[in-house]
Parts: C-alpha cells; sequence; structure tokens
C-alpha cells in the first residue's frame, strides 16, 4: 500500500527517484545531532505553548514525546529511515507517528533552515568544551614533563641546525604555549557562535508572535540573531571551528614531526613508549614512531575539511542552500581527527622518557656556546657586529683545528681579540650557559621553574 505523502511532498508529482532520496538524505551524517535536535525542538515548543501557539496539553504531549524518542535513539530502538532525508524529518516524522495531532504542530513557524543551524551551534558548544578539555590533559602531560627535566639541557634548534642551549622543560613549554592559543581560540569561537538562529525560519522571519528570546534563553545563548536572511545562512563560525581544529592539528604535526626525528637512532634524544610504537612486518628490530606519523598525516584530513568548508560557503548566493548541508560532514570530520590525536599525542606525552645521558654527551657538539660568547664580548665593550665577526673567526679556527671554544687557550683566544680576559671560561661550554639567560621567557632552568609554577596554577583551575 503506497504510505501517504508526507507534507513536503504534497508540491511534487509521483515518488522521488530512489537517486534522490540517497542522493539528499543527510540522516547518516547528522543522526548524532539528536539531543540537540531534541532539546531545540522542546524549547521551541515551550515557547509556542507560551505564546498561545498551541495549547499547555500540546506541548507536554509534545515534549514527552520527544523525550521517548531521544531514549529510543540512546538505546539503539530507534528506526533512521533515510526518506526522511535528516535527523531533524526523522524525529518530527517519528513525534507525529507517536503523539498524532499535536506532533504536527511543532514546526509551526520554524524552518529547518533555522533548526539546522541552531542544533550544529548546540553540538559545537559541548564539542568546543570536550576539545578544550582534551588541551588541557594535553598540555598538564607537557607541564608534568617538564618538571622533570627542568635542568638538563639539550641543543635548541633553528633551521633543525644545532643553535643555542635550552633546557628540555622549556622546549617542552614550547607546545603549553602553542595549545593554550588553541585553547583560547575555542574560547573566542564559543563566545562569537553561542547566538541563537531560532525563528529566523526560512530566511524572512515569521508573521507569528514567535519569543526568540524565550528560546535562546531556554537554550543558553546569550542572544539572537538580529538578520533572518543572515541567520540562516550563516556558517562563518564553522569554518571558524574548523580553522581553530587545523591549528590543533598543525601544532600536533610539528609536536609529531619533532618526536619522529628525535626518537630515531641518529638522535636518540626522546624514547616512545613501546606501547605507543609498532613493529615491522620484515625487520624484526624495528620499533617505529607509526602514530606520530598518524597524527602527522591525520592533519592533511584537517586541513582538507578547512578548504572544503570554504569552499562551500564561497559560491553560494545569499539565504540558505542544500550546500550547507554538506558543512557536517567537515565539521564532525575535524573534530572527530582532532580529538583522536589529542588523545594519542597525551598518551605519548605521558610516557616519553628524555635521554639526557645521549643529549649531554653529545652538547658540546656545534658550538652551541657561541652566542654566550658574542654576548660575552659585547659586555667587555665590543660592538655586537665585531663581536659576532670575532666568534664567527674562532668558530672556523676550532673547526681548522678540530677543538671546541672551550678548548682554547687564552692566547689562541686573545689572538682574536684583545677583549677576552680569564673569565671567559666561565662563559663557555653550552652546559652553562642555560643558566646565564637573563630575559624573561628565556630558555633556562629559572625560567623553566617559574613557567612550570605558573602552569600548575593555571591549569590546576580548569
Ligand atoms: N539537512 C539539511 C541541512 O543539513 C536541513 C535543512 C534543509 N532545508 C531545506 N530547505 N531543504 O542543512
Amino acid at each position: 500500500m503506497a504510505e501517504a505523502k508526507k507534507s513536503w511532498e504534497e508540491r511534487l508529482a509521483g515518488e522521488p527517484d530512489e537517486l534522490t532520496v540517497d542522493f539528499v538524505e543527510s540522516l547518516s551524517i547528522d543522526k548524532r545531532l539528536y539531543k540537540y535536535d531534541i532539546v531545540g525542538s522542546i524549547a521551541h515548543a515551550q515557547m509556542l505553548a507560551e505564546q498561545k501557539l498551541i495549547s499547555k496539553e500540546e506541548f507536554k504531549a509534545i515534549r514527552e514525546g520527544l523525550i521517548e524518542i531521544s531514549e529510543e535513539i540512546a538505546a539503539g530502538r530507534f528506526k533512521l529511515e533515510k526518506k526522511y532525508e535528516d535527523i531533524h524529518m526523522a524525529i518530527e516524522a517519528a513525534l507525529v507517528a507517536k503523539i498524532g495531532q499535536a506532533g504536527k504542530k511543532l514546526h509551526t513557524g520554524r524552518s529547518r533552515n533555522d533548526q539546522v543551524t541552531t542544533d550544529v551551534r548546540l553540538w559545537m558548544r559541548d564539542r568546543i568544551e570536550l576539545l578544550q578539555a582534551k588541551i588541557t590533559l594535553l598540555q598538564k602531560a607537557f607541564v608534568k614533563l617538564a618538571g622533570k627535566y627542568a635542568e638538563d639541557i639539550m641543543p635548541g634548534y633553528t633551521h633543525l641546525q644545532r643553535a643555542q642551549p635550552i633546557v628540555i622543560a622549556s622546549y617542552l613549554l614550547s607546545f603549553v604555549e602553542q595549545f593554550e592559543r588553541d585553547f583560547i581560540r575555542l574560547k573566542n569561537c564559543h563566545r562569537l557562535l553561542n547566538i541563537s538562529p531560532l525563528g529566523s525560519g526560512a530566511v524572512a522571519g515569521s508573521t507569528l508572535p514567535l519569543d526568540r528570546k524565550s528560546t535562546a534563553k531556554q537554550l543558553g545563548f546569550s542572544d539572537i540573531s538580529y538578520n533572518s536572511i543572515d541567520a540562516v545562512s550563516d556558517r562563518d563560525f564553522c569554518a571558524e571551528f574548523i580553522f581553530d581544529c587545523a591549528l590543533i592539528a598543525t601544532h600536533l604535526s610539528r609536536l609529531a614531526e619533532d618526536w619522529i626525528i628525535y626518537s630515531s637512532g641518529e638522535f636518540g634524544f626522546v624514547r616512545i613508549d613501546d606501547a605507543y610504537c609498532t613493529s615491522s612486518s620484515m625487520m624484526p628490530q624495528k620499533r617505529n614512531p607509526d602514530l606520530l606519523e598518524l597524527i602527522r598525516a591525520k592533519t592533511g584530513r584537517v586541513y582538507g575539511s578547512l578548504v572544503a568548508m570554504l569552499t562551500i560557503l564561497k559560491g553560494q548566493p545569499s539565504g540558505y542552500n542544500r550546500d550547507m548541508q554538506e558543512d557536517k560532514v567537515h565539521i564532525f570530520a575535524a573534530s572527530d581527527t582532532v580529538e583522536a590525536c589529542l588523545d594519542v599525542a597525551r598518551a605519548i606525552v605521558s610516557h616519553a622518557k628524555f635521554n639526557t645521558k645521549k643529549i649531554s654527551a653529545e652538547l658540546e657538539e656545534g658550538f652551541l656556546d657561541a652566542t654566550a660568547l658574542v654576548e660575552y664580548l659585547v659586555g667587555k665593550g665590543v660592538a655586537f657586529r665585531e663581536a659576532h665577526g670575532i666568534v664567527g673567526s674562532l668558530v672556523a679556527y676550532c673547526e681548522q683545528q678540530n677543538k671546541k671554544l672551550a678548548g682554547l687557550s687564552l692566547e689562541e683566544l686573545q689572538k682574536y681579540s684583545v677583549s677576552i680576559e680569564t673569565d671567559v671560561y666561565e662563559n663557555l661550554g653550552a652546559a652553562g650557559v642555560a643558566d646565564k639567560y637573563i630575559t624573561a621567557g628565556s630558555a633556562g632552568p629559572k625560567q623553566a621553574k617559574e613557567q612550570i609554577a605558573y602552569w600548575n596554577k593555571q591549569l590546576g583551575q580548569r
């Protein structure tokens, strides 16, 4: 027996082609919005009752029906049928089937266009909180690890060439700073998206006396949107959210790249715990950092989502277009990918060990103390540019002689500058230099300890 037509199909002749049903459906993707859809619908129905657009009894029936549906979906007892296109229609159809006439009033003064963007905003608020919590856990893992290496020196790199000595703690804390910016960016994203589009209808609002402030308040939005055309077509917050995810992925990818290099035989700086390594199907000796490589690679997906989202938006005429439906594919993918990567990164960081023996045994390679020697000369009244040239020549001399700066005699040193005195040796040797850093935010042990104390306090409050 042919089923009765759905109200939005009355306009069209015959049944939709199977191809159409498959192609337009988003239920397979947006079913995860169900809780938000139900919460949004209850708020809308309550407002309709407050405005006497439906009766109190109808509201009660709607609310109870929706709660039951929510429980059925949660328990996996709800049949999601793609003929309903999306989660909004599937829930509404189930409500009508459950409570009859009152269910048919739920969509009064509403369009899926304002409904869907309301749902997405509600979902994103929760999602941001989840990602922020995961960022905080990762930051805490870094701070804890930094606490173990607040005195241990490693080479700091520029251009991946040995540059200046730094404490391992400062290196680790550099990631805490990056993730802190990610945390703040998400907070800003939350603040901007937290306005209610509900009541904007399809594009022009409604002739019914809807109380938009009531639904906004019920749903915890800080304000309502002020232009219905913009409200149904604004997906800036989606692009912004994915961008925030993309930067998190970037930071994770740079960490991954560092540790892939640092855990290599050539470097041997860091040991990734066996639980987070894989081996080779052929070479029995291998301990591979595959998880880090996958974190690095998955960044590509998130960037892909960002470009996709921006591209979805750029060509659309004003108002809602079905293109918008594709936003969810990308916000979900970006968010899920970053969430998983944050979990894995936290596990790896929490179990990582630095090989301080190996690092310090090689610390005097690569003239890490050269810049400190320049600054020593500056302290003796030599102009910086001259001092820079003097030390450059000294390094070239050392390379020829196969010596270290600290291994030169005073006589050899003074051949390059008469300003060099016996106290120079206090400033040579990479291991001692980091103690001498005095500028705020330097990579020395003193500053690292201050930062650890700061972060412990800061993150402890989250
Ligand atoms: N599934 C759609 C979306 O995700 C809901 C809105 C559909 N609106 C419409 N007028 N066809 O955007």
